[in-house]
């Protein structure tokens, strides 16, 4: 038998395809990349941009079809678009088998199960206590060198813009012993970078009585033997706590990159937002961040004609660009969420002075960004190899602990013996700046 799953979105989402292909692995399901030759399909959607549900029913129309030459074959959609539209999905979209939602992950295979039996449609979209499926730990990919291990799940924030506490639920926080002994047998397994998952990661543990905090749950993967990167996504700046800035300090394995969404430089816009900080609260962290981590690289999300914004509005956001210097942004066109609060906001900016000031945000960080890259030239950074280069033979590629790409050819002078493998670390040289990567010199061999 074979899965074929598609992703969309967040790195929440690749990590429960993961889950999802480890629990159909236990059933003797093989991974296929052709849809064509599965016989199962699995479709895991994302809606918190963009037009989500054309996306989905265009790959409905591909996918649905191939019915007609297997029958056997079983069609799942879940993730967010699934827990919006439940049922709906199969009144829309005949021959859609499953629509399972975001607290329902670990109850696939029964699901699966069962329609093969019956050959009947079902939904399960109901929110649970305790998210299903954030207990399934997805086996690492062989050769590996991070793996995402989930430690929240949800959101309290209602930012007004924002479907995900639609879709994913009160905020709950996996057990502190259930994340830790996750990281050993990723330790155990081969991994050396362990990178932290939840919607908002800041706040882990604030309403979960008796369980630890953010700040305290790092010390515990830090003490995991083995590991020797820590990186966590996504943290909200209002709780961003002194606690967890001091991290960066005592954590040597905490990884100097952070990922802190601004969203807007306005006040007034961040206001409406319900964002619950105003641009200098939001510098005063990153100065506090810079206070103890002088060269952390930051990156941020920033979301461009949210209703109501003002072009002098707009500039704000173009100076936090310039005053905080981030290293990368991900920055987007507002789009109305049906059913948040800012979707009855009347005062929407025109898709033209969106994409304007799209294209302009992403000129001047294109300038920051390449001006960060430069600023690395002729540095010595640590290297943790990902793997072979796309560039070809004898190139490998790697991250720094700011993340930065550094693409860099076998030393020459090494001895015969010493082979790259992905999971070294290497001091190299950088020579090199392009827009999204580095390019560098082995200097010192420091082993793996
Ligand atoms: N429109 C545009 N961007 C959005 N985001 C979330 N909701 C919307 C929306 N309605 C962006 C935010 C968030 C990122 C994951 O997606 O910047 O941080
Ligand atoms: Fe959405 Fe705001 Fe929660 Fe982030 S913090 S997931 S933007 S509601």
């Amino acid at each position: 038998m074979k899965i074929y799953i598609e992703t969309y979105g967040c790195q929440m989402n690749v990590c429960d395809s993961g889950k999802i292909v480890h629990l159909f692995a236990n059933q003797g399901y093989q991974p296929t990349s052709d849809s064509r030759s599965a016989d199962l399909i699995v479709i895991n959607t994302c809606s918190v941009r963009e037009k989500p549900e054309l996306k989905l029913f265009s790959a409905l129309g591909r996918y649905i079809p191939l019915k007609r030459q297997r029958p056997e074959l079983v069609i799942a959609v879940g993730g967010c678009v699934a827990q919006q539209w439940g049922e709906k999905l199969q009144q829309r979209c005949p021959g859609l088998d499953i629509v399972f939602g975001t607290h329902q992950l670990d109850h696939l295979p029964r699901l699966v199960a069962e329609v093969r039996q019956s050959h009947k449609a079902l939904s399960a979209t109901d929110f649970l206590d305790c998210p299903g499926g954030l207990e399934v730990m997805a086996r690492p990919v062989p050769d590996a060198v991070s793996a995402m291990v989930t430690i929240m799940q949800g959101c309290d924030n209602f930012c007004s813009y924002c479907i995900v506490p639609h879709v994913r639920g009160r905020e709950y926080s996996r057990p502190s012993e259930a994340i830790i002994e996750e990281v050993r047998m990723l330790a155990a397994s081969g991994i050396k970078e362990v990178m932290l998952l939840g919607q908002n990661v800041n706040s882990y543990g604030l309403k979960a009585s008796g369980e630890i905090s953010f700040a305290k749950l790092l010390n515990l993967v830090h003490e995991v033997e083995g590991i020797e990167r820590i990186r966590f996504t996504t943290s909200h700046p209002k709780d961003m706590s002194d606690e967890l800035i001091a991290a960066f300090a005592t954590l040597p394995k905490l990884c100097p990159s952070l990922h802190l969404p601004m969203q807007a430089g306005s006040d007034v816009v961040l206001k409406r937002m319900g964002r619950g900080y105003t641009a200098a609260s939001y510098l005063e962290k990153v100065e506090k961040l810079r206070r103890v981590v002088p060269d952390i690289a930051l990156t941020t999300d920033i979301i461009v004609g949210f209703p109501g914004e003002s072009e002098a509005d707009f500039q704000q956001t173009l100076s936090m660009l310039e005053k905080v210097g981030y290293d990368q942004i991900y920055s987007f066109k507002y789009s109305i969420r049906p059913g948040t609060r800012a979707a009855d906001y009347d005062d929407i900016v025109a898709d033209e002075d969106k994409r304007d000031r799209l294209a302009r945000c992403q000129a001047l960080q294109d300038e920051i960004s390449q001006a960060v890259l430069l600023a690395q030239v002729g540095k010595v950074v640590e290297v943790l190899v990902t793997g072979s280069s796309k560039r070809g033979e004898g190139e490998w590629s790697g991250r720094t602990p700011e993340s930065r790409i550094v693409n860099f050819p076998a030393p020459v002078s090494a001895p015969a013996a010493v082979e790259i493998a992905a999971g070294d670390i290497y001091q190299v040289k950088i020579v090199k700046a392009f827009k999204h990567s580095l390019r560098g010199e082995v200097v010192v061999d420091a082993g793996s």
